[in-house]
């Protein structure tokens, strides 16, 4: 089976996927996109880097945009659980042998900063600073009026060994896609920790790369409405795929391309998963309602193109196997 049993006594305790960081080309360019476009709220700016956050979220930041020469993303964050829980984060990954430091991290505690077996950067914390309640200020809320991040989806080499490294960590399969030979092999998995469909999912490619980031809207309806201005404010070769439901999650999505490349989904209308007996629903390859309920393919730049982590290095997906993908 390739599917593990999940661990529901995990070594330390993550709450949920926190915050990404991009690098970006053009500031001035970033900005206008992702918060006078998406409408995500500023929560600081430094002379490198610009800290948003959606209109629901407490923390700092969940989205780091920092100026650099290439489109490359720089670390995946997760909120553990207490201070304890960090300890016990660094003895596991340097136990595993992973490389860990403690580095001052702005607007954040303690910070642990390590990878997994791929090599993708992992940044775990328990504190960060608190932001103005913005929830209902609605005279503020622009765009999707984003809500909050939701998930992060990478593509891996290996979806075995990361669906193996991230369920040893406590995260639980909520759905699964298979290859249709006689002994099915892994082809992408979501996981979550926070209770909903994912926390983080990997898609069987070229990596490690980050795919995209997925941020939450409270309706379809703001997904809609970002159509319409997507289209008619200069970004509409931006909107790469969609809007329509997946079949994997039942989401109602949209995916945007930021002026770098870096790729973002709207997401909502998912499902509840706190049941620790939850049984992980599994999706054939060639399942064409698969990527989406109504049955249109994704395109080929969904199924190739992603942000890669930088300073590490690619490998060349072990598996072959190919989903459908529009012409
Ligand atoms: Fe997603």
């Amino acid at each position: 089976m390739p599917i593990r049993k999940p661990v529901l006594n995990p070594p330390f305790n993550i709450i949920r996927v926190s915050h990404v960081e991009f690098g970006v080309r053009d500031f001035a360019a970033a900005r206008a996109f992702y918060v006078d476009c998406l409408g995500l709220l500023v929560s600081g700016q430094t002379g490198d880097a610009l800290y948003l956050r959606g209109v629901e979220e407490r923390n700092h930041h969940s989205i780091v945009l920092r100026k650099d020469t290439g489109s490359q993303a720089h670390a995946l964050g997760f909120k553990l659980a207490s201070e304890e829980d960090l300890d016990r984060a660094g003895f596991w990954f340097a136990r595993a042998g992973l490389p860990t430091s403690f580095p001052e991290v702005p607007y954040q505690g303690r910070t642990l900063r390590t990878q997994d077996t791929l090599g993708m950067p992992l940044e775990f914390y328990f504190r960060m600073d608190s932001s103005e309640r913005m929830l209902q200020k609605y005279a503020a809320h622009r765009g999707a009026r984003i809500q909050r991040i939701d998930h992060v989806n990478c593509f891996t080499p290996d979806v075995q060994a990361s669906h193996d490294f991230y369920r040893d960590l406590g995260f639980r399969t909520t759905e699964y896609t298979e290859t249709e030979d006689p002994q099915p092999r892994l082809w992408a998995v979501w996981m979550h920790r926070k209770g909903n469909v994912h926390d983080i999912a990997f898609t069987n490619g070229r990596g490690p790369r980050l795919h995209h980031i997925g941020v939450w809207t409270a309706g379809p309806l703001d997904i809609l409405h970002l159509c319409d201005v997507m289209a008619t404010s200069g970004y509409l070769s931006n909107m790469e795929r969609g809007p329509g439901r997946h079949g994997i999650s039942n989401a109602f999505f949209l995916y945007v391309r930021d002026p770098d490349g870096h790729r973002v989904e709207l997401f909502t209308s998912d499902y509840l998963t706190v049941d620790p007996d939850l049984e992980p629903i599994g999706w054939s390859l060639r399942d064409p309602q698969r990527q989406t309920l109504w049955g249109q393919p994704a395109p080929k730049s969904w199924f190739e193109e992603g942000s890669p982590f930088a300073g590490v290095a690619l490998r060349e997906p072990a598996l072959e196997a190919q989903p459908i993908v529009a012409r």
